[in-house]
C-alpha cells in the first residue's frame, strides 16, 4: 500500500469566480520517496499541500496516507493526525519570536505530552543533526535565513513524522543556505527514510529529489524520476519546464 494516495482530487475555491485549483489530480508517493511537485504559479501546489495536511478541504475526491482518509476524522483526531503523522516546512519558517531556537524545536514535543527527559533527549540528538547546537538559546531574530530554516526543519522532524510536507522551503534562501537545506532535507530521507512531499519553483532544490510530479492548472502534467546523476535529472527538469511553460522563475539558470 501506498503512504500516499491522491484520488482524483479536486479543490474548488468559491467567490465571485470559481478558481479551480485542484482538478482531478492523481498520484501515490511509496513510502521512502522524496517527491517534488513543480507547476506554474497558481497551478494548485500549496493548494495540494494544504489538503493532504487537512488544513483546507477537498471538494471531490480523497487523501489517503496508509489506508485512511485524514479528512474522515473528527476535529480532535484530525489536530492529533496533524501533530503525529505529519511534519510541515514552509517558506516563511513560521518560527516563534518569543521562543529561542530549542523551545521552538521542542514544541510539538511538549504539546504532545512527552516526559521532559525524552524530549530533552531527542531535542539534543536533532539540534546536532541539524548544526544548531551552538544556537540552542538564541532567538529567531538572531538567526540567519538557513539556520531559521534548519531549527524549522527541526521541529518539523522531532517526532519522526511519516510525512514532511514542504512548501517552497528554499524560497528565501540564498543559493548556498538552499543548498545546505536541500542536502539536509535529502539526508533524512535517505537515512531516516522520511518520506517527503516538497513543492518549489526552484530546479536546482528539486534536483534532490528522487522523482518530480509536474502539474498544470491543478491538474496532472508529466513526472520524471531520477536516473544516475543529479546534473541530468536537473537537465531533464529544465526541458519539461520550458515544456510546460509558466512565468520566467521556474527557470533556474544556476547549475547545481
Ligand atoms: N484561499 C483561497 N481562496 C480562493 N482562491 C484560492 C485560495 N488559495 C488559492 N486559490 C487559488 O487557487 C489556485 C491555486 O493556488 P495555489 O496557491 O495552490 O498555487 P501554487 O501552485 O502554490 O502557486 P505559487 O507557485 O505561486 O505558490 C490559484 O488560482 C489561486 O488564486
Ligand atoms: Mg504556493
Amino acid at each position: 500500500m501506498a503512504l500516499l494516495e491522491v484520488n482524483q482530487l479536486t479543490k474548488i475555491y468559491e467567490g465571485k469566480v470559481a478558481r479551480t485549483a485542484l482538478d482531478h489530480l492523481q498520484f501515490s508517493v511509496e513510502e521512502g520517496e522524496f517527491v517534488g511537485i513543480m507547476g506554474p504559479s497558481g497551478s494548485g501546489k500549496t493548494t495540494l499541500l494544504n489538503v493532504v495536511a487537512t488544513i483546507d478541504e477537498p471538494t471531490a475526491g480523497s487523501v489517503s496516507l496508509r489506508g485512511h482518509d485524514p479528512h474522515a476524522l473528527n476535529k480532535e483526531e484530525m489536530a492529533l493526525f496533524r501533530r503525529r503523522e505529519l511534519g510541515f516546512v514552509f517558506q516563511q519558517f513560521n518560527l516563534l519570536d518569543t521562543l529561542t531556537v530549542e523551545e521552538n524545536i521542542a514544541l510539538p514535543l511538549l504539546l504532545d505530552g512527552i516526559p521532559v527527559q525524552e524530549a530533552e533527549q531527542r531535542l539534543q540528538q536533532v539540534m546536532q543533526k541539524l548544526s544548531l547546537s551552538a544556537n540552542e538559546g538564541q532567538f529567531p531574530y538572531e538567526l540567519s535565513g538557513g539556520q531559521m530554516q534548519r531549527t524549522a526543519i527541526a521541529r518539523a522532524i522531532i517526532h519522526h513524522p511519516a510525512l514532511l510536507l514542504a512548501d517552497e522551503p528554499t524560497g528565501n534562501l540564498d543559493s548556498k543556505s538552499a543548498g545546505d537545506v536541500m542536502s539536509l532535507i535529502s539526508a533524512l530521507n535517505a537515512e531516516e527514510r522520511t518520506t517527503v512531499l516538497m513543492a518549489t519553483h526552484d530546479a536546482v532544490a528539486a534536483s534532490y529529489c528522487s522523482r518530480v510530479i509536474f502539474v498544470k492548472d491543478g491538474k496532472f502534467y508529466n513526472e520524471i524520476y531520477k536516473g544516475d546523476s543529479r546534473q541530468s535529472f536537473f537537465q531533464s527538469i529544465i526541458d519539461m519546464l520550458s515544456l510546460l511553460g509558466g512565468d520566467i522563475r521556474d527557470l533556474s539558470f544556476v547549475r547545481p
